[in-house]
């Protein structure tokens, strides 16, 4: 949000399972050692080699040809010579025909509801006309994941929040968070947002959306005001997503928990709400203003968000839908690959300290000639969470009803409560607790699938396992799970068994106290620390946003968007394309079909580490610049001046 700009909801950790088991201690302590001196050995490799030698290594090996852009924080952004960085679409901004032009002094629900909402984050690119490949004609998808509230008014503090917030204010907040699809083009090389569009839509809070799978219509999601358990309105903290190859695109609800507050009644969901942090009440007004966000009201509210929800942006009628066979936790988003057999597999992380990596797989195949066959497809299939060993292999377990612990000894009376419950059911299953799982997601030309771990400052020394091998891992790392079978179209994605690898360890390779792990030519400006939200290229290149928090002013780097090959002489050697406005992350990075777009997403500019920094005093003004205005979340496009493929 944040009223200390600080990035409390992402990592409370609330895990108090005792996984691993006691048992399998000492095989990890063993393995940690290694891990120690493998980390040891390539961090003296980064040391020892000199600058020149590292820029001539790097000059060589990458694929990647751009010059690097400086890791300085700015108050505006920066993108390598070469390239055009242009925004593209703001906070406010007319999405719905009709939509009034953005009064910063004037908000309004109604308005809010017509116009771009708050701290854009995933982005989705789908080509107009739909099954087409056109990369210059298409819909932007786009999630709102939370509101800064010290930067839409004036004058709001922690002291005076409660009182300033009132049931007007609230309900503009609701407006600006949820889902906005955007017609855009592109045109003698710029691109636009296209005025008065028939397809553009917003999906804020008073959306109805429907609830689907097993968990539809289960008690423990029955409202006052949907008896029936099967339809909410809107869709709430949309952090990442993904996009189903049927042209659909999946929206995670991520940190839900933060908007309710209120006394709940002893009602047996006490062990529930606390293992998934709600009530805690970040933004405890919602709770004052609005029933549903009061737990004394409606106590079963908090169960119908943390889902994974599918909307199709093609038309702009349709109903979005919760699907429920994916789990209820903190989905950062979900990726999907179709499997050889022709299932689709779906991978989501749980974004908060010490949770899981799950893994769906569908029941029936996906059928590319007729898209309203795939329709339901997300609504049946086997959940699965991974637990990795210190061998190096990596077991999916599965959260199927009857199986298992997974029984109503358990508390499990139907998988509609392993599903409601998932997190709980893969405690029972041992998962492996990793640091804060951002993207999970397959790069589709090699098949390997790789988890972005931003980081976990609390894992202490005996928490320490051979897949998070650093305590106090402010900087994050990368596991590569890699599907057996082969690569590329090869790899089987439904196998019980995988084996995993970690190619990156974040933090500064010139300070071997990080313990950091790349290629050794990686630059000063080409470290990276926080990788939150990725993107492959056509090629299988990885692009990777960071999200540093507060953390970035103690290393003075921006957060940015950073590119390498996975494999290759160039693998690992990250190099840094975008720097970020001081005080924003990097998110939902995008590329269209021809590689020549990448859209990126510049979410909070001006708030994390910056005390002081509000609407009224703000540390930036990115991207106006104007007096009257406070900093805004805006879509940003890179392209390349010469028209050419971005990164080649
Ligand atoms: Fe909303 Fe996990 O970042
Ligand atoms: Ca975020
Ligand atoms: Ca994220
Ligand atoms: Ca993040």
């Amino acid at each position: 949000m944040d009223l200390s700009h600080d990035d409390p909801v992402e990592d409370i950790g609330r895990n108090p399972s005792a996984n691993p088991a006691f048992g399998e201690i000492v095989a990890l302590r063993l393995s940690r050692r290694a891990a120690l001196r493998a980390l040891a050995s390539t961090a003296v490799a980064g040391v020892l080699a000199p600058q020149a030698a590292r820029e001539s290594a790097a000059r060589t090996a990458s694929s990647l040809t751009f010059t690097e852009v400086s890791a300085q924080p700015s108050t505006t952004h920066a993108v390598a010579p070469g390239y055009r960085a242009d925004i593209l679409i703001r906070w406010g901004d007319p999405v719905v025909a009709g939509a009034p032009p953005f009064e910063v002094h004037n908000l309004t629900a109604a308005a809010q509801e017509r116009q771009f909402g708050y701290n854009n984050d995933f982005l989705a690119y789908l080509p107009l006309p739909a099954g087409s490949d056109n990369s210059t004609h298409g819909l932007l998808v786009v999630n709102h994941e939370y509101t800064n509230t010290s930067f839409m008014w004036p004058g709001i503090t922690s002291e005076s929040v409660l009182e300033l917030m009132t049931r007007e204010r609230t309900e503009v907040e609701l407006a600006a968070h949820g889902l906005s699809v955007v017609e855009v083009r592109r045109t003698g090389g710029t691109w636009a947002v296209v005025a008065d569009s028939r397809l553009s839509r917003r999906v804020p809070m008073t959306t109805p959306v429907r609830i689907s799978g097993p968990a539809a219509g289960h008690a423990r999601l029955q409202t006052r005001a949907d008896p029936a358990g099967t339809r909410v309105l809107g869709t709430l903290n949309n952090c990442a997503g993904g996009k189903t190859p049927w042209g659909t695109t999946l929206h995670g609800e991520e940190n839900f928990h933060g908007y309710f507050s209120g006394d709940a009644p002893a009602d047996g969901e006490a062990a529930a709400r606390e293992r998934y942090g709600v009530g805690a009440g970040r933004y405890k007004w919602w709770g004052r203003h609005i029933d549903r966000f009061n737990l004394a009201l409606e106590p079963n509210e908090p169960n119908r968000f943390g889902w994974i929800v599918e909307l199709d942006p093609y038309d702009p009628a349709s109903t979005p839908v919760k699907r429920t066979a994916l789990g209820r936790f903190k989905h950062e988003g979900a990726s999907t690959i179709v499997n050889k057999d022709g299932r689709v597999v779906l991978y989501s992380g749980d974004d908060e300290r010490f949770e899981y990596i799950y893994r769906f797989v569908t029941s029936g195949v996906f059928d590319p000639a007729n898209r309203a066959a795939n329709r339901d497809l997300l609504d049946s299939g086997v959940l699965s969470v991974a637990r990795f060993e210190a061998d190096g292999s990596l077991h999916w377990r599965r959260l199927v009803h009857g199986e298992g612990p997974l029984t109503e000894a358990n508390g499990f009376a139907s998988q509609a409560d392993v599903l409601i419950e998932a997190r709980r059911a893969a405690d029972l299953l041992g998962a492996t607790k990793m640091d804060r799982p951002e993207d999970v997601e397959p790069n589709p030309v090699t098949g390997i699938v790789y988890a972005m771990l931003t980081n976990n400052a609390a894992r202490k020394e005996e928490e320490v396992d051979a897949v998070n091998p650093r305590a106090s891992n402010v900087h994050g790392h990368i596991v590569a799970m890699i599907p057996p079978g082969g690569s590329g179209k090869d790899a089987d994605h439904a196998a019980d068994v995988f084996t995993w690898t970690i190619p990156i360890l974040g933090g500064d390779p010139a300070k071997p106290e990080d313990g950091a792990k790349y290629h050794p030519g990686v630059s000063a400006d080409g470290w990276l620390s926080a990788p939150d939200n990725v993107a492959f290229d056509a090629r299988g290149r990885l692009w990777i946003g960071t999200d540093t928090g507060r953390n970035w002013s103690k290393y003075s780097i921006a957060d940015g968007l950073f590119a390498c090959d996975t494999a290759g002489p160039g693998a690992w050697l990250t190099r840094r394309l975008f720097a970020c406005p001081l005080g924003s992350e990097l998110c939902g990075p995008e590329f269209t079909p021809d590689n020549r777009t990448l859209f990126v997403s510049v979410q909070h500019p001006g708030t994390d580490g910056l005390p002081g920094s509000s609407f009224d005093t703000p540390a930036t003004r990115w991207p106006d610049f104007r007096d009257d205005m406070p900093p805004r979340p805006s879509v940003v496009v890179i392209t390349r001046e010469d028209g050419g493929e971005i990164g080649a």
